[in-house]
């Protein structure tokens, strides 16, 4: 079969031999990705009519998941790695994709695990399994970077499980352009996903997320593999989350929490003593609530600033908070409340380096400003849950035995809820607030 590759616009459709800086056709800059041709023995000219199935009539087969046992991992993956699946992790630099991937060689060791390295040497792979007390027998590592070797090895070893480390390094031997363009990405995942599906061997690529937080070789990517998880680490903080993105197998909602140490990451199975800062003496300004990722729930100190502002225009900061979101509760405690915060700065930032994206954390960012506003502290062992409308309403948020739960289990002994939460007996006192005005009344002493 002839083959040759060609530079295909990724606008228009527009084919050339060569690369081109600006299509020729819809004039788009840098659109021109390469791509391997068919020659024409492969275009048929006759066509024959198929034979769709019933859908209830194909037999069912139990997937048997691979279980790494590390726990935060295996949720995030939906319940374990699918046999077969491709699945992309990506981060930025620096933040554990490697080690992660080499711990998890170790926990499969007995299955053979093949990890391809093509931007580290062998002696670095090794300094790394000493660092983190990796010794298990039966991990192989292999440096190399075309993947049309790389696919023959993988189907000749049939190891349990393949690391692609990473799949911008990676190169196919039919295309000119440089590996990590994203020709050259989206023709190595191609290749790499029929190899695991063929063989059913499960594979991991690494890749390497660009400055505007995407995959190099961007979505092209996340469509052709099964599952794409994320691995995010705020840079001065210990703490690493790994999120799923897309996951064919599995919900998209888990997160899994892990410390990043000298001997490697280790696995954080109660995150809400992560986020709460030490909270021995209540501070004016400090509130808490229990948000929701994934199916658990997290308690979250939330801290907030105010103070006389020195120049014309008052400054609102957030870390970890939306931005938007701070504005429009201060607008609803302003024009509800009658608070005034024209002439002041008001800084917000969530203990840990925790990013909130949960609405169930309103009234306690709320609570937090006016703490900080008046200089009085909060009620101790008291938890603030539920979303803020713009009448200064209260509103139900999702799951909220969950949170509740978890802010007994940390010994909370009270929470101040919007009306009707449908569950009583958690050994949490329940504070009913129809509006912000009485849940504030009741958090703020
Ligand atoms: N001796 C050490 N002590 C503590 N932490 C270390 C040590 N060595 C490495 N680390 C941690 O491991 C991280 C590097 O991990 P790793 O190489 O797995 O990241 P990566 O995501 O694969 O990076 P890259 O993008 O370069 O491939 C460092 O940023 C650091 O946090
Ligand atoms: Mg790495």
């Amino acid at each position: 079969m002839k083959t040759r590759s060609v530079y295909v616009c990724q606008e228009c459709g527009y084919r050339s031999l060569k690369w081109l800086g600006k299509c020729p056709s819809c004039g788009a800059w840098g659109a021109l990705v390469e791509e391997i041709e068919r020659g024409d023995d492969t275009k048929r000219t006759e066509h024959r009519a198929l034979e769709p199935v019933p859908l209830t009539s194909i037999a069912q087969t139990t997937v048997e998941r691979l279980r790494s046992g590390i726990e935060e991992f295996d949720r995030v993956m939906g319940g374990g790695i699918v046999p077969g699946s491709v699945t992309v992790i990506g981060g930025d630099p620096g933040v554990g994709k490697s080690t992660l991937m080499l711990q998890l060689c170790a926990r499969f060791a007995q299955r053979n695990p093949l990890y391809i390295t093509g931007e580290e040497s062998l002696e670095q792979i090794h300094y790394r399994a000493q660092r983190l007390g990796i010794e298990q027998e039966g991990i192989l590592v292999l440096t190399e970077q075309a993947v049309e070797d790389i696919a023959a090895t993988i189907a000749s070893q049939a190891p349990g499980i393949v690391i692609i480390d990473s799949i911008q390094t990676m190169y196919g031997r039919q295309l000119e352009s440089l590996s990590g363009s994203i020709g050259q990405v989206r023709y190595c995942a191609a290749q790499l996903v029929q190899v695991a599906k063929q063989t059913g061997i499960p594979i991991f690529l690494v890749g390497h997320v660009t400055k505007e937080g995407m995959l190099a070789g961007p979505k092209v990517l996340e469509h052709m593999v099964d599952v794409v998880i994320q691995f995010e680490g705020e840079g001065n903080y210990a703490y690493r989350i790994l999120r799923a993105i897309k996951n064919r197998y599995g919900s998209t909602n888990e997160i899994g929490v892990f410390e990043m140490s000298k001997c490697g990451l280790a696995e954080v199975r109660n995150p809400s003593t992560l986020f709460l800062s030490d909270r021995a003496t209540p501070a004016p300004g400090t509130a808490v609530t229990a948000v929701i990722e994934g199916s658990r729930a997290l308690l979250v100190e939330i801290q907030a600033l105010v103070m006389q502002s020195g120049y014309g225009m008052p400054q609102r900061v957030t870390t970890g908070f939306d931005y938007k979101r701070l504005q429009m509760l201060i607008a609803v405690l302003e024009r509800r409340l009658g608070l005034d915060f024209i002439r002041c700065d008001v800084f917000v930032n969530i203990a840990g380096g925790f990013v909130l994206r949960d609405p169930g954390a309103d009234i306690a960012v709320c609570a937090a400003l006016v703490s900080a506003l008046h200089n009085r502290t909060i009620a101790e062992r008291v938890v603030a849950i539920g979303e803020v409308g713009l009448t200064g309403e209260l509103r139900q948020v999702s799951s909220m035995d969950t949170r509740l739960n978890e802010a007994a289990k940390l010994g909370f002994s009270s929470a101040v809820v919007p009306p009707a939460v449908p569950i009583q007996s958690v050994g949490i006192e329940l504070c009913t607030a129809y509006n912000l005005s009485e849940a504030l009344t009741k958090l703020v002493m």
